[in-house]
């Protein structure tokens, strides 16, 4: 099957006087990527499977109005000033505390009421496989210091990556941590559940949470627990596990740390039979958060006007550890004025035939 574009149309607008638009990016293998500058958001990514057919490998809506209305998911948003959760909302940083928003019972999550991925970027697209975002986030806005102004660039590789690169620069200490938050199902969006894709990890340990999934501080060795991913296994194997970690994200919810042995390292490796398409995550990020789509709401419709429901898609966000503003034995995300913020995440696809 030939890819199933989005239509631009559906994502024209005009938000505070500022353009949103849908970009289209193709490399030399026929992947597509549609990307809208509205949160930074991959809507679709076209690759093609063992057979020669395209499939759309993470969910989406059709419609830019679908996407302001339904946020919750984050489908395939760029996520910040801070991706994942900030306990209760609050940080101290050179002995002055910071108030956030609570979004999320006690938390903070994700940016915030109006995140990164619910803001109009600008937009660029120097080529027809690069789309560049900038984005100038006011000092205080969401509660956080320091006027950000961030960038991040999209790269649909002639290797069939999708890359994505992140920086960030500040005139007040600040907090940051950049993701992407695709959902993906390598059968093709909307095709059921992800519970038999193979999985690796490449992570000996996660950062355990409390029952409000703040961590507690520690990292837990993955050794003879259900989120032990270092040999592939499928998803599905162990979700249901009578084991607290699991009973309290409802399946995985967890930041791994990731064995780093260079700077981009590999974090991760899924595949999916039918279609024999794999993905590998690199990452230079120190965490990666297995997310397997717990909460997706069943009145949901993807963007082919498929139904979807919780274990649609598994995501695999590239971060530092939640809550690392509270935590100083975490890897710091504390970005001091003169300092630049710099991170590079590649989910790579390959087919085995
Ligand atoms: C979080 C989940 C949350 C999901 C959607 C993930 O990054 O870890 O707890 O439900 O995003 O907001």
């Amino acid at each position: 099957m030939a890819p199933q574009l989005l239509n631009p149309k559906d994502f024209e607008a005009l938000i505070n006087g500022k353009r949103v638009a849908l970009y289209t990016l193709k490399n030399a293998q026929g992947s597509i990527a549609q990307i809208t500058n509205y949160g930074g958001t991959l809507a679709s990514l076209w690759i093609k499977d063992k057979n020669n057919n395209f499939k759309d490998v993470v969910l989406g809506y059709k419609s830019l109005h679908e996407y302001q209305t339904n946020p919750n998911a984050y489908f395939g948003s760029i996520v910040g000033r801070y991706a994942n959760r900030i306990a209760k909302g609050k940080f101290t940083l050179d002995n002055k505390t910071y108030n956030l928003a609570v979004n999320n019972g006690e938390n903070h999550l994700h940016g915030g009421t109006t995140g990164f991925d619910a803001v109009v970027w600008d937009a660029k697209q120097p080529t027809g496989d690069t789309l560049e975002l900038t984005y100038v986030s006011a000092d205080m806005e969401e509660g956080y210091p320091g006027n950000l102004a961030v960038k991040v660039q999209y790269h649909l590789t002639d290797k069939n990556a999708i890359k994505i690169k992140y920086w960030a620069i500040t005139d007040k200490t600040t907090v940051v941590n950049l993701t992407n938050h695709s959902y993906f199902n390598l059968k093709g969006e909307g095709n059921g559940d992800i519970l038999d894709h193979k999985l690796q990890i490449n992570a000996s340990s996660f950062t355990s949470v409390d029952t409000t999934c703040i961590p507690t501080g520690e990292l837990t060795a993955v050794d003879d627990t259900p989120l032990d991913f270092r040999k592939e296994k499928t998803i599905g194997k162990d979700i249901n596990a009578d084991y607290e970690q699991l009973i309290i994200g409802n399946g995985y919810d967890h930041n791994y740390v990731i064995d780093q042995n260079t700077t981009l390292n590999l974090a991760a490796t899924a595949k999916e039979a039918s279609t024999g398409i794999t993905m590998n995550v690199y990452t230079t990020e120190p965490g990666v958060q297995l997310y397997t789509g717990n909460f997706i709401s069943d009145k949901l419709v993807g963007k082919s006007g498929k139904k979807y429901h919780p274990r649609a898609a598994f995501c695999l966000e590239t971060q530092h550890y939640p809550d690392s503003p509270n935590k100083p034995q975490f890897p710091t995300v504390v970005l001091r004025p003169k300092e630049e913020y710099h991170s590079v995440t590649l989910y790579k696809f390959s087919v085995a035939k």
